[in-house]
């Protein structure tokens, strides 16, 4: 009685046990973290002296790992039909020894330096075992039933998690295929992009050229309207030129090593504000530029990333009597954030997944001119600085654009 009392409180323990394992294999991610959680579960799980992990490794069975009170067979490789593990799988069915003496499937030349005197052996999947779970006892007993329901409970579990990870393993070689292969498609567009780009230049350079010398010849009558289409012809043709070189910038710019030198930002916006005050002398535009943290970066293209920026700010708050344009920065744990922020046009949220789009408008060029390249050009600095880039804004009342940039040293 006192004996199957004990059976039950450690079949119930057990049972807890197996609970808790599953949850631990459920984040196993790789056949080394489970073979460390099975070791050690399978000894525990039955109050067995010691525990294998065997791998079916061709013809041999791996021991690949153990948990004793001795040393076993750690590292060793034996034929899958002269070893107990072998046997399970072979023949797919648990094996119970109550006495390793007694029992001609036991090597017992290989068991007689070990303290084991009895064991069990569990295959891991019972279709197609692929490796097994053994048990060893320094005392000679018959192991009860539950024990062994145990054991293959926690075989039956590890099976399934190997699979789990096989095809978790699987799926994430794909999408490193499929990534790899999309990246050098990506590469290819850009080139052949780059390089139609290139070509497309000179004959449009030719168009406007030759257009303009036709306008622009004093000697040369032509009536008013064939002037009005030269006209549409060369602005057009002009368009397409900006176009084209805002697309070999957005090209080029992806491409140009970042070299990374102390920065001087404040000096860097200070510069480009004036500029723009230069540009625009009819308007009432006051920049307002708090602390600009200095950082590692590669200042050639972050004169790009301030640009784009604040030509932005100074563009989209053009119908505002008074613009107000704030410049400031603060620092962050690890990085530096930036913020540009109008009181100009704003923008509709709504569509604020192509703001960074190339040649994504989120206004008509009846109101404000533009490619919409200039974003994307900052996206893509920003991100190869490792930085981030984000907006928010309110229709009429103005955007704020934030960027951050991780301080290296
Ligand atoms: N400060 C801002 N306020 C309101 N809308 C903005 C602001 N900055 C950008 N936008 C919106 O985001 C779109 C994309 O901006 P982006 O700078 O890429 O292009 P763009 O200014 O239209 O043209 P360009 O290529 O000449 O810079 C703009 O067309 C505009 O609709
Ligand atoms: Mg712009």
């Amino acid at each position: 009685m006192i004996a199957d009392r004990k059976h039950t409180i450690s079949y119930t323990l057990g049972m807890e046990l197996l609970v808790h394992t599953v949850q631990e294999l459920s984040m196993a991610r790789s056949m080394d973290q489970v073979t460390a959680i099975v070791r050690s579960a399978a000894r525990r799980l039955t109050g067995a002296d010691g525990a294998t992990f065997v791998l079916k490794d061709g013809d041999n069975c791996y021991y690949v790992d153990e948990d004793a009170i001795e040393p076993l067979w750690k590292g060793h490789r034996f034929p899958l039909t002269s070893c107990v593990s072998g046997w399970a799988m072979l023949n797919k069915k648990a094996v119970v020894i109550p006495d390793i003496y007694d029992d001609e499937r036991v090597p017992v030349e290989a068991y007689r330096p070990t303290f084991v005197k009895t064991m069990v052996m569990v295959p891991v999947r019972q279709i197609n075992p692929i490796a097994a779970i053994g048990n060893y006892w320094a005392y000679q007993h018959t192991p009860s039933l539950e024990q062994v329901k145990l054991l293959q409970s926690l075989a039956d579990i590890t099976a399934v998690t190997i699979e789990n990870i096989e095809m978790y393993n699987d799926l994430e070689r794909r999408v490193v295929d499929r990534t790899a292969a999309l990246q050098a498609a990506n590469a290819n567009l850009e080139s052949f992009s780059y390089s139609v780009s290139h070509d497309l230049r000179a004959p449009l350079r030719t168009v406007i050229g030759f257009t303009d010398m036709v306008v622009s010849d004093p000697d040369r009558t032509i009536d008013d309207s064939s002037r009005e289409l030269i006209t549409k012809v060369m602005k057009n043709a002009k368009n397409m030129y900006q176009t084209i070189d805002d697309l070999i910038s957005f090209f080029t710019m992806g491409q140009k090593d970042l070299i990374r030198t102390p920065t001087s930002m404040m000096e860097m916006v200070q510069k480009i504000c004036e500029n723009c005050l230069e540009a625009e002398p009819l308007r009432d535009i006051e920049f307002k530029i708090d602390t600009l943290h200095d950082v590692q970066a590669d200042s050639v293209t972050m004169q790009h990333v301030w640009t784009n920026l604040i030509q932005n700010a100074v563009k989209y708050s053009r119908q505002k009597p008074h613009a107000l344009i704030e410049i400031s920065s603060e620092a962050k744990e690890d990085k530096i954030i930036y913020h540009v922020a109008d009181n100009g046009a704003g923008f509709d949220m709504t569509y604020y997944h192509q703001l960074f789009e190339a040649f994504k408008r989120l206004h008509s060029g009846r109101d404000f001119e533009g490619s919409g390249i200039g974003l994307s050009i900052v996206h893509k600095i920003i991100t190869r600085h490792g930085g981030e880039i984000w907006a928010e804004s309110e229709e009429g009342k103005g955007s704020t654009f934030f960027f951050s940039l991780p301080i290296v040293s």
